[in-house]
């Protein structure tokens, strides 16, 4: 081994010198009619003391008259739930945080007071049973030059933006208060201080915080009835600059009635949207939702992730809470992630997601286990929660004469959606118990009886032992789940090239990353990730899905207890602007840039790097022995054909500091072009990464290339991640 790689040091060395005689250049680099035989020169290594060898280039050998496999079509998807502040704080367009006061019982976290005004929670003034608690406001001090008021400032600020319309709404109530209230944005100024109550790890504090006094955008409600009434008004900016420093604020400068000094106003859902994707109404943040429309995901796997279960069973994503009027929504505490979220991005709201960039929902249903833990065990205990899954299903594609079909297009959505894929449950390995193999086979019993089109999915993956996975009945597919340094995603690139194809359940990568960079990975990264990518769509014959996770993180606070609960996310973002990470271009490449064939490939000489997996421990404590060094590959790649245009997607990562020919030998065509495409995604180092400030640092550049052919040799450059689109008949 040691003699391969001082042998595979020398070949860059050379191949760069052969390159550099030749005219190449890296980027964006035209392939060099370059052959194995032309590098056979005199040419004399130190590294073998003086003895002349045979440089060798890796060779490629795509053989485009043998298909191994069919892509499958779903290949593609994203993975999302509630964590990082994914929706309410990511991709939920609401701005107001904590809308219906119930993220803590103690105090209005989140809320400033204008003008020194009391505010306070009560629960003798609820809404309704689900909104049992309002925010009570004392306008007794308010004057001319001093209002009385609430402000909020979002998610770690409200963004505004020039010429824009903003829908604020609220529930409210007066007692010796009939208004008017005004509605504003205000852009926050440092030098005037406002009392703020904060949340962090369970705890409120109250600080002296910015204050605001340049309005945005105003509006006014006249007159506030003495029972609970929706308000709803229009802001809309002028020129303004955008910024992410705003504050909502709700405000009088009536004390109380004419007769009657001592006023009170009570608060409830207080909503301040943007305008959304495709102008939903309770919709999504556009420049999240272009980010994903540009990864041309093919399926959305929702609720989670931890946040389906939650830790304890009643903090579980209970569906049926989550759909209907936004002001009937309970809310529910995610402590799987800690924080409230009021729901308002529910269930309905996820499958809009799907329909608004054509993906299919896979449907993730509680199986009666919460990570506490707490297991309910198959049998009748078990029912209500499969009859929950079965409702949820019958939501999801039922028509007007199903229950909650007719639930569905009363929420006002009356078309189905198109459903494919049901999973059971999240990370069942977990349950220690044993128990899952009888709840799955309850869940999949039931499923399969009323709808036996549809495909379920176990959530114990060949990644666990034997003894833990569902054996009673037979999973259409099963869950693998895989975070890993990019050392160790290259060491497993090669997995499903040998993984049973006699095994009769197929398999989902519902999860998966390489974990290198915080918040969001890096370019070393995203080398682990394309050398993943590879093998499982080398193997989508077996690997049916795939969905990178977690899918986004709010930068704004990455202090523990702030915004992210989980480093190395896929796309970053903060009240105002968002960014991918080389991870994300590296998913853009690949599910937009392949064929629906897989073709056979064959390869020599790939180089390769030692590397020592890290030694197995529980609790501190070494298990086993030392494992074994092992080479892993330098280099990787597969190759698809699209059977109609017979275009040939060659991909190729060169994860190493040198740049790095490759011969490539196409057979089984007529022909290739000299002249396609070239798209790469490279960087200088490997830490090089996308950040909020440096949001394009690493993005692809597509190129034209020539030299290409039946043979041809390509330079690929250091750090790379490259597709070439190679015209062959
Ligand atoms: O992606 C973050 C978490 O990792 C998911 O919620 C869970 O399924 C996994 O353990």
């Amino acid at each position: 081994m040691q003699h391969t790689l001082s042998f595979r040091k020398h070949l860059s060395t050379l191949a760069g010198l052969v390159l550099a005689v030749l005219g190449a250049t890296t980027s964006p680099l035209p392939a060099q009619p370059l052959h194995t035989q032309d590098m056979i020169t005199d040419t004399i290594d130190t590294a073998t003391n003086g003895i002349i060898v045979t440089p060798a280039i890796p060779v490629l050998q795509i053989k485009a008259d043998q298909v191994s496999a069919q892509v499958s079509p779903m290949l593609y998807g994203l993975m999302t739930e509630e964590i990082n502040f994914s929706y309410e704080g990511g991709i939920y367009g609401e701005l107001v945080r904590n809308r219906t006061f119930k993220a803590s019982t103690n105090a209005p976290v989140y809320w400033d007071t204008v003008g020194g005004a009391a505010i306070a929670l009560d629960t003798n003034q609820p809404l309704n049973a689900a909104l049992n608690v309002s925010l009570k406001l004392d306008t007794s001090k308010a004057s001319k030059n001093s209002p009385a008021g609430i402000a909020n400032s979002g998610y770690w600020g409200i963004a505004v933006r020039p010429n824009t319309t903003y829908h604020a709404s609220f529930y409210a109530k007066g007692k010796h208060f009939k208004g008017p209230l005004t509605v504003s944005l205000f852009h926050v100024d440092t030098n005037h201080p406002t009392l703020t109550y904060h949340i962090s790890d369970g705890s409120v504090t109250k600080g002296l915080e910015a204050g605001s006094t340049v309005a945005s955008a105003s509006a006014t409600v006249s007159k506030i009835s003495s029972s609970w009434q929706k308000y709803d008004v229009a802001l809309t900016t002028g020129d303004v600059t955008p910024s992410k420093d705003n504050q909502l604020v709700i405000s009088t400068t009536k004390p109380g009635t004419f007769f009657n000094h001592h006023g009170t106003v009570w608060f409830q859902q207080v909503s301040l949207f943007p305008p959304t994707f495709n102008d939903r109404a309770n919709g999504n943040r556009p420049d999240i939702m272009q980010l994903l429309a540009d990864m041309h995901p093919k399926f959305l796997r929702l609720p989670g992730g931890d946040f389906l279960e939650g830790h304890q069973l009643d903090h579980r994503f209970d569906w049926k809470k989550t759909i209907g009027d936004i002001s009937e929504r309970p809310g529910h505490m995610n402590d799987a992630w800690g924080y409230w979220t009021t729901d308002g991005f529910g269930l309905l709201e996820y499958l809009e997601w799907c329909e608004d960039l054509n993906m299919q929902p896979v449907l993730a249903v509680y199986a009666g286990y919460s990570k506490n833990p707490k297991v309910i065990q198959a049998g009748p205990e078990l029912q209500p929660y499969v009859q929950d899954a079965l409702d949820e299903i019958e939501y999801v594609t039922g028509d007007a004469g199903t229950k909650w079909g007719a639930q569905r297009i009363k929420d006002g959505h009356p078309t189905p959606f198109p459903l494919t894929y049901v999973e059971i449950g999240n990370e069942d390995f977990f349950d220690k118990s044993g128990s899952y193999d009888g709840r799955f086979a309850q869940f999949y019993d039931a499923i399969k009886a009323k709808y036996p089109q549809l495909q379920v999915i176990s959530t114990v993956g060949n990644d666990h032992p034997e003894s833990m996975r569902v054996h009673s009945r037979t999973p259409d597919l099963t869950d693998e789940h895989y975070y890993k340094t990019q050392e160790q995603m290259e060491a497993q690139s090669h997995m499903y090239d040998t993984r049973s194809r006699t095994n009769l359940s197929k398999v989902f990568v519902g999860e998966w990353a390489t974990r290198v960079g915080r918040p969001t990975p890096n370019m070393a990264g995203a080398l682990g990730d394309a050398a993943w990518m590879c093998c499982m769509e080398r193997n989508s014959d077996i690997v049916l899905l795939e969905s990178y996770a977690p899918l986004f993180v709010n930068v704004s606070d990455l202090a523990r207890g702030g915004s992210m609960q989980w480093p190395s996310d896929l796309i970053g973002y903060d009240a105002l602007t968002s960014y991918g990470s080389p991870s994300y271009y590296a998913q853009v490449i690949f599910s937009t840039h392949h064929g629906d064939n897989v073709l056979a490939t064959d390869s020599q000489d790939i180089p390769t790097h030692p590397w020592q997996a890290p030694q197995r421990t529980r609790n501190g404590v070494p298990q086993g022995g030392s494992p074994t060094p092992q080479q892993v590959p330098s280099v990787f790649y597969d190759a698809t054909r699209d059977s109609q245009s017979g275009t040939i997607y060659l991909k190729v990562v060169n994860r190493q500091s040198t740049p790095q020919p490759v011969h490539v030998q196409i057979s089984g065509v007529s022909a290739v072009e000299a002249q396609g495409t070239a798209t790469v995604l490279k960087a200088n180092s490997p830490e090089d990464t996308n950040s909020i400030d440096q949001p394009t640092n690493i993005v692809p550049a597509t190129d034209t290339v020539d030299g290409l052919g039946t043979d041809f040799t390509r330079e690929f450059p250091p750090y790379s991640i490259t597709v070439l689109e190679l015209k062959a008949k």
